[in-house]
């Protein structure tokens, strides 16, 4: 690794994109602030506005609080892109984020202007959104087993077939798993975020700094592990549900699928149960459920409590978790997407 990607794997130099709301369209409906993963908006005065809690910069551009706007009155402006140092990816995204463009011809359409073109399929995957508001209302096993269904008739390599699926539809459960998961993240907020900001549910400290051990330590666990220790992650998305007593990490759904993969399965389980995951989440889309992943179940793989809690056993490994429940609403809706990085060979 040469020294440039040596340099800030800790605070690189960012851009992050910013939050506006046209104050006169915005109804305070506070839809845009409950969506929020990383929690980074607030009401104030009945209006949105992004808080100091976990600094508005660490926005990750998902722009779901754009598609929960039944206003139009929020806009995402400008892109995260870090400048240098091992996140470096201001070169490989030199262009802004675009709405999807499947038509040549309807290029600079709006999407409802060419959305009857598409296909039924076509048209769930551009307006499914990660859906974190969830009415209270149960999903009946019946429907529950129809889109783990969409699961097991997933693609995988040499056909093997290595997930496994724990359904919880209790609330006490999952609540329970909630609060454990998030005491454990406290554990890797305390490696990973300035202390003078850990903890904080009001302002912290906005120029906290990592104390001295953690500079020297840091750089070797990023390096070793980015994708745990994203800038993104190690900011608002691991702090705010750490120590937030409001944040339920499940969104108070009231299904919660873990998705288990068998180690011993043929090439990348992995990647074969993540497919596995888009089908069912495809499917619950076209049904009418919502669904989001959440990826903060990961923290069950470093707690023998929490698997024995869940009875995950060898040869099974937690891979993901699928949040499912009734929306609050028509919350599916396209938003723009960073440029398709692609290379054609003759
Ligand atoms: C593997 C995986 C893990 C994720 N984990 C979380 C999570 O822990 N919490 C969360 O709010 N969203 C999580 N998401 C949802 C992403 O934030 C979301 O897919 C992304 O921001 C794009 O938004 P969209 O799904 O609405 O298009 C996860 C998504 C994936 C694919």
């Amino acid at each position: 690794m040469n020294f440039e990607k040596r340099r800030f794997t800790t605070s690189p130099p960012t851009t992050f994109a910013e939050f506006i709301l046209d104050e006169e369209k915005c109804t305070g409906c506070a839809k845009c602030v409950k969506t929020c993963p990383i929690q980074i908006l607030e009401m104030k005065d009945n209006k949105a506005r992004p808080n100091k809690r976990y600094r508005e910069h660490r926005c990750i551009t998902c722009q779901n609080c754009i598609a929960v706007c039944k206003q139009d009155a929020i806009q995402i402006k400008g892109d995260y892109r870090v400048h240098r140092g091992l996140f470096k990816n201001d070169d490989i995204f030199p262009d802004t984020k675009t709405m999807p463009e499947p038509i040549e011809e309807y290029k600079n359409y709006n999407f409802e202007d060419y959305e009857d073109k598409l296909t039924e399929t076509e048209r769930v995957i551009y307006k499914r959104r990660s859906i974190r508001l969830y009415k209270k209302k149960p999903v009946s096993r019946e429907l529950i087993k129809r889109v783990i269904e969409a699961g097991r008739f997933a693609p995988s390599a040499g056909n093997n077939q290595p997930w496994k699926f724990i359904v919880i539809d209790n609330k006490e459960t999952i609540d329970n798993l909630d609060m454990e998961i998030r005491n454990a993240l406290r554990y890797i907020t305390y490696l990973t975020v300035a202390h003078a900001e850990r903890d904080k549910k009001t302002p912290g400290d906005m120029n906290a700094r990592l104390s001295l051990w953690q500079k020297a330590i840091l750089p070797w666990i990023v390096r070793k592990n980015p994708n745990d220790f994203d800038p993104r992650v190690t900011g608002g998305g691991i702090n705010a549900p750490a120590s937030d007593p409001d944040f339920h990490i499940f969104f108070r759904a009231p299904v919660l699928i873990l998705l288990l993969s068998d180690y011993r399965g043929i090439g990348k389980t992995h990647l074969d149960t993540g497919i596995c995951g888009q089908n069912m989440t495809l499917a619950a889309h076209s049904l009418g459920l919502g669904a989001c992943y959440v990826g903060l179940i990961d923290a069950v793989r470093y707690s023998s409590k929490l698997k024995k809690m869940l009875g995950i056993k060898h040869p099974f490994e937690i891979i993901t978790s699928i949040a499912l429940g009734y929306p609050q609403g028509d919350l599916d809706k396209s938003v723009a997407r960073e440029p398709a990085r692609i290379d054609w060979l003759d």
